[in-house]
């Protein structure tokens, strides 16, 4: 990573941040099919619409400064996205499943968050309050589904997940 300024560690969030919403992106369809319960799968689906125009968002972050996304990787996201396959991947109760899946997700929104408001800080710090407000709306998505999951897993789905085996242990 380029360390000469803060505009060249600021750049680099935003490529991180344009090749993790491609990740996601390529990774929620099957997120969704996977999930069971239709609120999980409308949280994930209206989610991955949020995402695309996130990725947009941060392309046109980069092409004001002139910046190409290039083809770095977000390697944290890669293997966040792994671990969530694996859940994708595995059969057992559907509740239980839809929890896991919820857990996956969220790990997702909450590196997102990191992500987004750090950038959100070194564009306000240069000075770019244009992107700065760019990605606290882009921040306030990521905050709302990590919140609507939290609602969804915590008004029921948690519970039913419980199955007995885990109760009395
Ligand atoms: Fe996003
Ligand atoms: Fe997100």
């Amino acid at each position: 990573m380029d360390l000469t300024s803060l505009h060249t560690v600021y750049v680099h969030h935003l490529k991180d941040l344009y090749s993790a919403e491609k990740q996601i992106i390529e990774a929620a369809p099957a997120m969704i099919d996977a999930a069971s319960s239709q609120e999980v799968k409308d949280a994930f689906a209206d989610h991955l619409e949020e995402s695309k125009s996130h990725l947009e968002r941060v392309h046109a972050l980069l092409q004001a400064l002139e910046v190409n996304p290039g083809n770095t990787k977000c390697e944290a996201m890669e293997g966040i996205i792994k671990e969530g396959s694996n859940v994708v991947n595995s059969t057992g109760d559907a509740d239980v499943k839809d929890v896991a899946l919820i857990a996956a997700a969220q790990r997702v929104e909450h590196y997102e968050i990191t992500g987004y408001g750090t950038a959100r800080a070194f564009a306000a710090t240069l000075g770019y309050s244009e992107a700065a407000s760019e990605l606290q709306l882009i921040l306030n998505d990521e905050y709302d589904a990590d919140g609507r999951l939290d609602k969804i897993a915590e008004g029921g789905l948690l519970k039913m997940g419980l199955n007995q085996e885990a109760v009395s242990s």
